[in-house]
């Protein structure tokens, strides 16, 4: 019989009240406020590797929401991603009472300077023994931008031109500046590092200059496993350079597929191969015994779902829920005195009411489930079958109940189908869980590995063809 696919399994969270789910947080049982406690994560965490998780995904933002209405009240109001701790920081936590968990963690490419990144990711795979991945996001607040310097936001595809020479300059510390035999600690010469093996970088490029070398020796990954979210021309040829893991989507089931070929076509284009890139995407999964236990929990996730949370989570630059439902949006923003061209999204001939229940559904995930264990299962299956997916990141509408229920109810009838590997099967570094056992390193393919031994140290990489991608975006 062919091998079933199986499942990789992350839950999708953030040092936050209010991450994805609005509205959410007081319903009885919910731990969310516990987020700045650190038993919260040791719990988790332990929930999670006991329950068959592969990986937790810390989401991160670093600025206030305060498109909306202009200014950070409501986002402030409703908990929405602020208060926000560094979710690296809750890593080295999680990683002491776990032995299999991956940490996937996102951290922007746009403010903070590489090197001092390499080094925390580094110490990270160290403490993890391997088992970190790096969610890259090159950051969407305007209010990011006040926070580090800037009057405004970096243009789109210039983000994505710089984050290509970050992650140069990332490759060139991880991979380059030390070999893996450097260190020797040899008690009896007094040597511990051979210096012969260690060398400096000297990069310089077109907004940054760093010497190195690298501060951390080579840790078992040396780069984290790479992730990406993004559908944009910019970031899908970005992804094809980089990305080992991308996070796509797609309204049917061709969408996602083209858009994952898309992906494939792109890490071609860069000497890689078309599987060299896994698929994951966001989704809900709310299990039940019974039918009615599962949409009983379902109605009331919705029924206590903030639309302020989600109208200032899309930023939305009108406050629609200040005016008629029936009137039109066309007359709504005339009356706000807003451009349509702010929202390209909002549908002008539709009521007020009726955008308001297209930009909360919107949210609904296309990967959504509500039932039995069976139900759900089938939808997984179809989803890694028919879709294409190679995993999930957990939507959490409860904390700890999602994880739990996904535990208790769902990982068993997926291993009991092959779709997860047997309780404790799995225990690797995070690289090798994703691509099998002897993967701890990024293939010879990928373009960090370029600068293994020292090589090409000061041969300029080929610019990304991101003007091909989306002419004329560059201001
Ligand atoms: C599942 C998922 C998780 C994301 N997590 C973050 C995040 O934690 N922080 C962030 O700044 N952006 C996050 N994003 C936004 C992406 O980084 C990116 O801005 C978005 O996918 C649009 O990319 P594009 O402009 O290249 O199409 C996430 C997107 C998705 C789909």
């Amino acid at each position: 019989m062919a091998e079933r696919k199986q499942l990789f399994v992350n839950l999708f969270e953030m040092a936050c009240v209010s991450h994805i789910t609005h509205g959410l947080w007081p319903l009885p049982g919910n731990n969310r406020e516990r987020f700045a406690d650190i038993d919260y994560w040791l719990e988790l965490a332990q929930i999670l590797e006991h329950g068959g998780f592969d990986g937790i995904f810390l989401a991160d933002v670093i600025g206030a929401y305060d498109v909306f209405r202009d200014g950070p009240e409501t986002a402030l109001r409703e908990g929405l991603q602020s208060p926000n701790l560094d979710p690296l920081l809750v890593i080295p936590a999680m990683a002491a009472v776990t032995e299999r968990l991956g940490f996937g963690v996102t951290f922007s490419t746009t403010y903070e300077p590489p090197f001092a990144f390499a080094r925390r990711m580094s110490t990270l795979d160290h403490l993890t023994k391997g088992r970190v991945g790096w969610n890259v996001v090159t950051s969407y607040l305007p209010n990011a931008a006040r926070n580090f310097g800037l009057d405004g936001e970096i243009p789109h595809d210039l983000r994505y031109r710089y984050a290509d020479e970050y992650l140069d300059v990332l490759y060139k510390l991880w991979e380059g500046s030390w070999d893996d035999d450097a260190v020797v600690a040899d008690r009896e010469r007094g040597i511990f590092t051979d210096p012969a093996k260690v060398r400096y970088i000297d990069h310089v490029g077109e907004r940054h200059r760093v010497a190195g070398p690298h501060i951390v020796h080579p840790s078992p990954q040396r780069t984290p496993v790479i992730f990406q979210a993004t559908g944009s021309p910019a970031g899908i040829e970005f992804a094809g350079r980089h990305a080992e893991v991308v996070f796509t989507g797609g309204r049917t089931t061709e969408e996602f597929r083209r858009n994952a070929s898309n992906m494939s076509e792109a890490a071609v284009r860069h000497g890689r191969q078309a599987d060299d890139i896994k698929f994951i995407a966001m989704a809900g999964v709310i299990v039940g015994r019974t039918e009615e236990e599962a949409a009983d929990k379902w109605r009331l996730y919705q029924q206590h779902a903030s639309i302020d949370g989600i109208l200032a989570h899309a930023s939305l630059p009108v406050d629609l829920t200040a005016f008629p439902r029936d009137l039109t949006v066309r007359e709504a923003l005339n009356r706000a005195g807003v451009p349509q061209e702010r929202v390209p999204f909002l549908p002008l001939d539709r009521t007020v009411g009726e955008a308001l229940d297209f930009v909360s559904g919107s949210r609904e995930d296309r990967f959504l489930v509500v039932g039995t264990p069976t139900v759900v299962a089938d939808a997984i299956e179809r989803w890694l079958d028919e879709d294409g997916l190679d995993g999930i990141n957990l939507r959490q509408y409860h904390s700890f109940d999602t994880a739990r229920d996904f535990a208790e109810l769902v990982v068993p009838e997926l291993r009991k189908r092959g779709r997860l590997p047997a309780e404790g099967e799995r225990s690797a570094t995070l690289r090798e869980r994703l691509f099998g056992a002897g993967n701890s390193r990024l293939p010879d393919r990928h373009i960090g590995a370029r600068y293994r031994g020292g090589a090409n140290l000061h041969e300029p990489l080929e610019p990304l063809l991101l003007d091909a991608a989306n002419a004329g975006s560059f201001s």
